[in-house]
């Protein structure tokens, strides 16, 4: 939304811009002002045709500083306060119940998987350890709606909010989530992030694509479908009474995440973004933005069937239940960046935890390593500008390309409440070392372990610090996190 605000307002001022120029008599003091104020909010808000990855970052922290408020309401917000809405259908169920099943807690969640028509023996009986399922009405038996839908499976997708609310299983529900079936959540951040908004305001919680091309093609305000979005219980009431009255206006409307938002507009509710949800609208290896994720816990992934398995050496479901083992221990470190240095050889450690490691052989800060490297394409074949992030580009400069490696193993060892993650080296880097470091090669290392104290959470809104321990010439190094020292330097 921030990025609308940006290239509405930039636009208007290039526009007054211009007509002073026109108006040469309005005098030269003018036009100076102008330009002026054009620098300024050029500045203030990233220029739309330099993708910026701190479009959002900024005005989150504005909102909602680092000693923002949290468990908002008491008692404070758990898992039995929110009602999943997953978004379904039989042809696809098959193979993405892995993806859901990786996240889903029998018993614990509560939801539905909403299907379009019954499900065939060949899914009978159904698995326990998935959620339960519901068949969607007949969108086109409907006597109340008298449109021409455009698209009847979006509208029934759409109408699960309804036949949800409908169910009056509402009972203490603070919150309803949106999903797809091929959409990973990771449940305990949720509930933190959840618990930051009080359920009896209007909050329509999501998060726009990655691609500046999707979002303009749809919507920069909309909250997309398979990162999942939340609405507070208090908003789903008054949703639910006009639902059908939206589809009817939006019947011309592609996606039910799309007619989701316009009718939300419409009661005067628009998106507030989270960081963590993720629609990957990318094709590939996202491996360079798992390892730079933004500072703030993440809460979803998305399109599992368009990408690479997200760890090289596993397939795809294999991956997600790798990267759930890490997920399981601790979602509150889970992809988040820590960056230190081993001074002696000028190296730069970036852990990712629970997913990579990155070792590069010069000093690099924080300010370079927070922006993903591009080894990722995407959604569509388009021109640039691609992302709504600033990126790096893979560089063969081996003093700027990463030795990388990735999560094998990890234990948690309760005796002295440490946890220890270890990532192995994925392949050879295959460029010399980087000559102005002294030639000083990390290729010996083909291991790195990282310790982290359990099972405290991480704060919310902070980052975290890390010391290496490293004898020169071993094939482990050790990187052990801690709090960050007051005016730490990550440079
Ligand atoms: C929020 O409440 C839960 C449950 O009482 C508690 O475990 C958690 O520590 C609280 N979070 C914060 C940041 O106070
Ligand atoms: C969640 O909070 C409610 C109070 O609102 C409490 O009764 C319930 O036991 C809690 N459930 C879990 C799973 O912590
Ligand atoms: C869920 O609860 C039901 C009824 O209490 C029980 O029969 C079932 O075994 C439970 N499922 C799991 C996976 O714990
Ligand atoms: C992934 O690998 C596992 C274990 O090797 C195997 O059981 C599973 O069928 C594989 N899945 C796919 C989709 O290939
Ligand atoms: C590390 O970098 C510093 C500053 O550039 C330089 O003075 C020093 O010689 C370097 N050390 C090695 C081992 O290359
Ligand atoms: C680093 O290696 C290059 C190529 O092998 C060599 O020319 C250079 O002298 C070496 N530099 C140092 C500081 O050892
Ligand atoms: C290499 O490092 C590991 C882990 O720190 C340590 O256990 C081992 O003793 C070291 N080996 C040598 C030869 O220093």
């Amino acid at each position: 939304m921030s990025s609308n605000n940006a290239i509405n307002l930039s636009s208007i001022q290039q526009t007054s811009h211009v007509n002073q120029l026109s108006l040469a008599t309005l005098g030269k003091s003018i036009a100076i002002s102008g330009l002026v104020l054009f620098l300024f909010y050029t500045l203030m808000y990233n220029h739309p045709y330099k993708p910026s990855s701190d479009i959002f970052t900024p005005f989150i922290e504005q909102k909602w500083p680092s000693n923002s408020p949290y468990n908002v309401t008491n008692p404070p917000t758990n898992i039995s306060h929110i009602m999943f809405v997953l978004a379904g259908s039989i042809k696809t169920w098959n193979y993405r119940k892995p993806y859901i099943e990786a996240w889903w807690r029998p018993n614990r969640t509560r939801g539905n998987l909403w299907l379009d028509v019954a499900p065939t023996e060949y899914l009978l009986p159904w698995s326990p350890s998935s959620p339960p399922f519901r068949i969607n009405e007949d969108v086109t038996q409907l006597k109340n709606i008298h449109s021409k839908m455009v698209d009847p499976i979006q509208v029934r997708m759409y109408r699960s909010i309804l036949e949800t609310f409908k169910l009056g299983e509402n009972k203490d529900v603070r919150w309803y989530v949106m999903a797809d079936d091929d959409s990973l959540i990771f449940v305990d951040n949720l509930v933190e992030m959840l618990g930051r908004y009080d359920h009896n305001k209007y909050y329509y919680i999501g998060k726009n694509s990655e691609c500046v091309h999707s979002n303009f093609q749809f919507s920069f305000d909309m909250g997309y479908g398979g990162a999942g979005y939340a609405l507070s219980y208090a908003l789903v009431e008054v949703l639910a009474s006009n639902i059908d009255g939206c589809i009817e206006r939006y019947q011309h409307l592609i996606t039910s995440d799309y007619m989701s938002q316009s009718c939300l507009a419409d009661l005067g509710v628009d998106l507030t973004i989270e960081m963590g949800l993720h629609q990957i609208d990318l094709v590939g290896d996202i491996s360079g933005l798992l390892s730079a994720h933004p500072k703030t816990p993440l809460i979803s992934l998305h399109h599992f069937d368009t990408i690479n398995p997200i760890f090289p050496s596993k397939n795809q479901s294999e991956s997600i239940n790798h990267l759930m083992e890490a997920a399981n221990i601790d979602q509150s470190r889970l992809l988040q960046q820590t960056i230190c240095y081993y001074r002696p050889s000028n190296w730069t450690f970036s852990i990712s935890w629970g997913y990579s490691a990155h070792v590069y052989e010069s000093i690099l800060p924080r300010s370079i390593l927070r922006k993903p490297l591009e080894t990722f394409k995407p959604w569509q074949k388009v021109r640039p500008p691609f992302f709504m992030f600033t990126t790096r580009w893979p560089s063969d400069d081996p003093c700027q390309a990463p030795h990388v490696f990735f999560l094998e193993t990890i234990q948690n060892n309760d005796r002295d409440n440490l946890v220890l993650t270890s990532y192995v080296r994925s392949s050879p880097r295959n460029l010399r070392a980087c000559s102005s470091n002294a030639n000083q090669s990390a290729e010996p290392v083909s291991r790195i372990r990282v310790f982290s104290s359990a099972p405290a959470r991480k704060e919310y809104g902070k980052i975290e610090c890390c010391d290496v321990e490293y004898v020169a010439g071993n094939d482990t190094a050790d990187v052990k996190l801690r709090a960050c020292m007051k005016g730490e330097m990550l440079a």
